[in-house]
């Protein structure tokens, strides 16, 4: 049930930290260690190789995934649209684990990757919030969400839920490969908690962020570089899919060939700063794009700040930080969409799960 909310979205999107708090305490055993299904641990360590398929939301959190496993595991990943991977198999590796993320389990894209690579023989890890689902019941392995369930079509919590579950699983495969890594995940998720708190209590600072730039708009870019590029593909989905307004995650180095095109007089574009080593390439693309008449907004994270910021973010680990600088998306997607009066959520031509390839 809502509650006191006008909107689910609005309640899972504050529903985040609890989140948090619940797979910290799922994934944590009485010594305050991970806790995680050895046989989840032993597949990670059996591939040389690890293919995350994925549609949509769930694509995006594959991609910061992607980061984790490469970054913390040392195992090298690629992260595929299930329903391209389906028709167009690259050349696997010799011994692939398949890593199926999906909130519902059911996305049919996924399974037809799921029945063939399982014909292949191929191991198969489903992480899903359902964990009855048929992506969960036909793979060998399941790590659950235990992110609630998720009413309103646009996701929140399954992404932020998917992304703090493949932390903790890159971490505790680095763990058991003896590689030197220097983060406890689940406290890490605590601080992440309690910034996401932080956030959700300003509303109105979003709400105002989101009128100043999409109250008129058609269209509205998102720019971001490293991981932030990450999240400014979700971040441009969850404004298309709620407010209509036509929205491109890219790459802030990459506008300039050709995309630059597009930006005209009070084209909104929004740059997520929170990454260190491109910090000044970030600004100097928003520089580019407000030379030419851009209406630009830089969200960017303490320790990184510039005067001009339309908002920072309080700091959390660097690898977790899509964890919290999706939070002002998804509210800037949420007011952008109450503001046109649009079906928050239920999304014209959308259902929850696509069970259809
Ligand atoms: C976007 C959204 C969709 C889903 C996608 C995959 O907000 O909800 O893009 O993420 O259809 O669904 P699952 O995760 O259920 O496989």
């Amino acid at each position: 049930e809502k509650g006191t909310y006008p909107h689910f979205m609005l309640k899972e999107i504050d529903e985040q930290p609890f989140v948090m708090r619940k797979i910290i305490q799922e994934y944590q055993d009485e010594n305050d260690e991970i806790k995680l299904d050895a046989n989840v641990r032993k597949a990670m360590l059996g591939a040389d190789r690890i293919y995350i398929i994925a549609a949509g939301t769930s694509y995006h959190a594959g991609l910061v995934g992607k980061e984790f496993i490469e970054k913390i595991a040392q195992i090298p990943v690629e992260v595929h649209v299930a329903s391209e991977f389906s028709y167009n198999m690259p050349l696997l590796s010799e011994k692939p684990l398949f890593i199926f993320i999906s909130q519902s389990g059911e996305t049919a894209d996924s399974r037809s990757v799921l029945v063939q690579t399982k014909e292949l023989g191929h191991p198969a890890l489903t992480i899903t919030n359902v964990p009855g689902s048929t992506l969960s019941r036909e793979a060998d392995y399941t790590l659950h969400l235990h992110a609630g369930p998720e009413i309103a079509v646009a996701s929140t919590k399954a992404y932020t839920a998917q992304i703090a579950v493949l932390a903790i699983l890159a971490v505790d495969t680095a763990k058991a490969k003896s590689l030197d890594f220097s983060f406890d995940p689940l406290q890490e998720l605590a601080i992440v908690a309690s910034v996401m708190e932080s956030l959700t209590d300003q509303k109105e600072t979003f709400e105002q962020i989101a009128k100043d730039f999409f109250a008129e708009t058609r269209n509205a870019f998102f720019i971001g570089r490293s991981s932030d590029y990450n999240v400014v593909q979700e971040a441009a989905l969850k404004l298309k899919e709620i407010s209509y307004i036509q929205a491109e995650g890219f790459a802030g180095g990459e506008l300039k060939h050709g995309t630059i095109a597009l930006i005209e007089e009070g084209t909104p574009v929004i740059a997520l700063a929170t990454v260190g080593n491109v910090n000044l390439s970030i600004r100097g693309n928003v520089q580019e794009v407000a030379a030419r008449g851009a209406n630009t907004c830089i969200i960017s994270m303490e320790g990184l700040e510039q005067e001009g910021d339309t908002f920072v973010l309080p700091h959390v680990h660097e690898l977790l930080t899509p964890l919290v600088s999706v939070v002002p998306m998804q509210l800037l997607s949420y007011y952008a969409a109450l503001h046109r009066d649009c079906d928050v959520d239920k999304p014209r031509n959308l259902a929850k799960s696509v069970t259809v390839e």
